[in-house]
């Protein structure tokens, strides 16, 4: 089986590539080897190497940016989406994107669906529901879109590494406190999406099994609910157990408004992940078992 991934330089792309079943021939493109915002080269690339699954791990993921940077945002995440769309329906190859628990509100209280309402609050958000509604447009039932939020890894810059700086330079931190959901290590978004690419290239995918001409929109984080704030002070804890910060210092919870950023946020964007587990056959973790785990592996490449 032939899989081809974008974005190979990212936090998923990294995983993606560290996790390949070995029954899958992988070919992995950075943005300069493939950029996605352009046609001609997705067409050469993807019919020269005729994939029977692509892994969309591109994105335009500068949130705050995003809101002054609005024409590349929506470059790359809905034409870059709808393009590599375009071109998976002439080569007949199935298509998994990578979306974003930002398309919501975040005014609910319980879980997010999948077909909840989307509203985006933010560019970036609206970007990326834009190229959801393009593949659906495009692919239909030969796309599946992932979901995801608060995503980190041992690779690139995410929340739980800007943590540990600052925690080693600074005697206080105010953290939000009343933002809430789930902090998803890409390691375990990486393994559920080869568990679904797998079932791709049999005849019984997903999509036939659920028997609809749409995109199917599946929601994975990790298990378990958290505000930025309990995330920090679990990074704290676990980093000084496990060697990585010699000291704790104070952490305050503080109110979202007293962290002014130029993309607004959903307050709420727990996300249901029953329907994912059940077609992946993989199983969320606990986040704070995920972040135990990832912080073992950073321990080991500092
Ligand atoms: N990070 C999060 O917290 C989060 C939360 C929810 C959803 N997601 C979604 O999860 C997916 C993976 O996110 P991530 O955290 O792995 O992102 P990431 O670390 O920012 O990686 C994104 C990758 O996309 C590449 N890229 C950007 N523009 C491109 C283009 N025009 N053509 C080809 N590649 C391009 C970037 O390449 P360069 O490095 O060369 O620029 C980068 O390597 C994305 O769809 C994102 O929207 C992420």
């Amino acid at each position: 089986m032939k899989v081809l991934v974008t974005g190979k330089n990212g936090q998923l792309g990294n995983e993606l590539a560290k996790l390949c079943p070995t029954n899958v021939e992988l070919e992995l493109f950075s943005s300069k080897e493939l950029d996605i915002t352009n046609m001609a080269a997705l067409n050469e690339v993807l019919i020269t190497h005729s994939p029977d699954v692509v892994i969309n791990a591109a994105a335009y993921t500068a949130v705050d940016k995003a809101e002054t940077e609005t024409e590349q945002a929506y470059a790359v995440n809905e034409q870059g989406a709808a393009n590599l769309a375009t071109v998976c329906k002439t080569i007949g190859a199935k298509l998994i994107h990578v979306s974003t628990d930002f398309v919501f509100d975040g005014t609910k209280t319980t879980p997010y669906e999948a077909n909840d309402i989307t509203n985006p609050l933010s560019v970036y958000g609206a970007s990326k529901l834009a190229g959801e509604q393009a593949i659906n447009n495009v692919l239909g039932s030969q796309a599946i879109i992932v979901r995801t939020a608060w995503v980190y890894s041992v690779f690139g810059n995410n929340f739980v590494k800007s943590m540990l700086n600052l925690m080693q330079q600074k005697e206080h931190l105010g953290i939000v406190a009343d933002q809430i959901g789930t902090p998803t290590w890409a390691a375990g978004l990486a393994k559920m999406i080869w568990a679904l690419a797998t079932q791709q290239n049999q005849k019984s995918g997903i999509n036939s099994t659920l028997n609809s001409n749409k995109t199917t929109i599946l929601n994975w984080t990790d298990a378990g609910v958290a505000s930025w704030f309990d995330f920090a002070v679990a990074i704290q804890e676990l980093a000084i157990e496990k060697g990585l910060l010699s000291k704790a210092i104070t952490i305050r919870p503080i109110p979202a408004t007293s962290y002014p950023t130029p993309a607004k946020r959903p307050a709420f964007s727990v996300l249901n992940k029953a329907q994912a587990e059940q077609l992946s056959g993989v199983q969320t973790i606990h986040w704070r078992s995920q972040l135990s785990d990832m912080l073992d592996e950073l321990a080991l490449k500092i």
